[in-house]
């Protein structure tokens, strides 16, 4: 398994465990937040939803799930591969109808998945996974004319950043009590992005810069949306 799997595996669940045992809340946002810091463009940018298929990668808590499942009526999976995190989802939601939650990892996830209408990162699996090893397994597993809508880092929250070559940045972060933990995430140039895109066959590409609207925070994010051409 690749260093980054393994260290982003480490830090997410011990991130869990921190919240599982200090018994955090997980309530159920009223949109969704793709910045950091900026409101953004919510959920408006998925479309309509009701009785559309919708995975969301890399859900945590399952909170965004949570909301495209009860609010819009969307018949939604949300995927999650830290145990811990996936067992805060499963306590907070478990029971949402509409809502099926699964513990695995994403690309893993994908081999077998069937197709969707729409699928969802908010700074989630496409963050922290080789885009090289999931955009190709999201593009297969969205269906003709489906939505691929992601949030991913531009700058990270000391303003570093984005990289100009495919590779993951690691940066030292605190998961929870004691010593900080190092995860690697994939926080690429607006064109690296669309050039990987177009190579796994999307198109539609939109990327748009979402930064901070709080005074001295450096934190920008990008908001990705791509589509699989209609047959
Ligand atoms: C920043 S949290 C975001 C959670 C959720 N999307 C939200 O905004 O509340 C990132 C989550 O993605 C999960 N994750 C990262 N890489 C993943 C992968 N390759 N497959 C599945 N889950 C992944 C982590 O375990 C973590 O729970």
């Amino acid at each position: 398994m690749s260093e980054p799997r393994v260290a982003n595996g480490r830090a997410w669940d011990r991130y869990g465990r921190h919240h599982l045992a200090q018994r955090t809340a997980v309530p159920v946002p009223d949109t969704i937040a793709w910045g950091f810091g900026t409101p953004g463009p919510g959920t408006a940018v998925l479309g309509p939803l009701a009785g559309r298929r919708v995975l969301e990668l890399g859900c945590g808590t399952g909170r965004y799930a949570a909301h495209l499942a009860r609010d819009h009526h969307a018949r939604v999976t949300g995927v999650e591969s830290s145990p811990s995190q996936y067992e805060r989802a499963v306590a907070a939601y478990g029971a949402l109808p509409g809502l099926t939650l699964v513990h695995a990892e994403a690309v893993d996830y994908l081999r077998s998945a069937e197709q969707f209408d729409v699928i969802i990162s908010v700074h989630g699996a496409l963050c922290f996974t080789s885009p090289d090893l999931l955009l190709p397994a999201v593009f297969a597993a969205l269906r003709p004319g489906g939505l691929l809508a992601a949030s991913v880092l531009h700058t990270n929250d000391l303003g570093e950043g984005p990289a100009e070559t495919v590779e993951p940045s690691p940066q030292r972060l605190h998961f929870g009590d004691g010593e900080p933990e190092t995860v690697y995430r994939w926080v690429l140039a607006p064109q690296l992005w669309r050039r990987l895109l177009a190579e796994h066959g999307f198109t539609g590409i939109v990327i748009d810069r979402l930064d901070s609207q709080t005074d001295g925070d450096p934190t920008s994010c990008c908001l990705i949306l791509a589509t699989r051409e209609p047959r």
